[in-house]
């Protein structure tokens, strides 16, 4: 996108810097005299995002609700979620980094947790896979907006096994695993066309039935190292209870306040 065209942009007092859609100049900031003349929105339908807030008031979070361990907390909070019929609760951002720090982000699906960790499928040849071989930690974020909560964890990152691998993959339908095999995650492919037609011919070469699990693709188990729960609380007085591990003699875990 050509970001120094300015027709589709609002302007500031004749500067022709565009305005990000309901965000702030990115020259001058939030606020002053001249906000309440300014126009935040590049469409009809974008709201102004600096007015755009909600009050947290739906639950809270005090150390004497928290279940003893962050794995029994987890449960109860991923139970809340599903019960409230939360669209993908599985759903996590994995945020990784690569050999020279620089930070990534994606979503995945998590497909089980138990007090070891968190697990997730993935291509083991993709930019998160070759980020994790040489920095395998990673955090983890469950948005849960609709309980107005979020979890985050962070942690070392192992790779879980075949036997366990094969537990994520023979439940994929045929065309998810024939689609997993076709695409080299991550690549740079030359167009849609293109890798429809991989799918096509490795269906037609392969027998029918469950696809075989590919060596390069397989689950990640993220370890904890703190789990953090988060619930929205008034006034944005939010509530942070982490649990960490502690390192010190006896292992176990330790649980802290945090200032929101
Ligand atoms: C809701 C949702 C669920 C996803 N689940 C997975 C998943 O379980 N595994 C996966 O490899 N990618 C999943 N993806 C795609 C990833 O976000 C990402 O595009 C892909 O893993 C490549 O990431 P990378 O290039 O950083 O390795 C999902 C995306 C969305 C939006």
């Amino acid at each position: 996108m050509d970001m120094t065209r300015t027709s589709a942009w609002p302007t500031l007092g004749g500067a022709d810097t565009p305005v990000p859609a309901g965000g702030a100049h990115p020259a001058r900031g939030l606020g002053g005299a001249r906000a309440g003349r300014r126009r935040r929105c590049q469409h009809d339908r974008v709201p102004d995002l600096s007015r755009m807030r909600r009050d947290y008031t739906d639950g809270v979070l005090r150390e004497e609700d928290l279940a003893p361990t962050w794995v029994e907390q987890f449960d109860r909070w991923f139970g809340d979620v599903v019960a409230a019929e939360v669209p993908e609760p599985n759903a996590v951002v994995v945020a990784t980094a690569d050999a020279d720090g620089a930070p990534d982000a994606r979503i995945v699906l998590m497909k089980g947790y138990d007090e070891a960790g968190f697990i997730f499928g993935t291509s083991y040849a993709s930019t998160k896979g070759a980020e994790l071989a040489v920095n395998p930690r990673a955090a983890l974020v469950f948005p849960w907006h609709a309980l107005q909560r979020q979890v985050r964890v962070r942690g070392r990152v192992e790779r879980i096994g075949d036997a366990a691998s094969d537990g994520l993959w023979d439940p994929r339908p045929r065309g998810s695993q024939l689609a997993a095999v076709a695409s080299v995650q991550s690549t740079v492919v030359e167009s849609r066309q293109e890798l429809e037609e991989r799918v096509r011919l490795l269906d037609a070469q392969t027998p029918p039935g469950p696809v075989p699990r590919p060596a390069i693709w397989g689950g990640y188990r993220v370890v904890p190292q703190r789990v953090e729960f988060w619930q929205g609380g008034r006034d944005r007085l939010h509530d942070r209870l982490q649990f960490v591990r502690d390192d010190g003699e006896g292992g176990g875990w330790i649980v802290q306040r945090l200032a929101p």
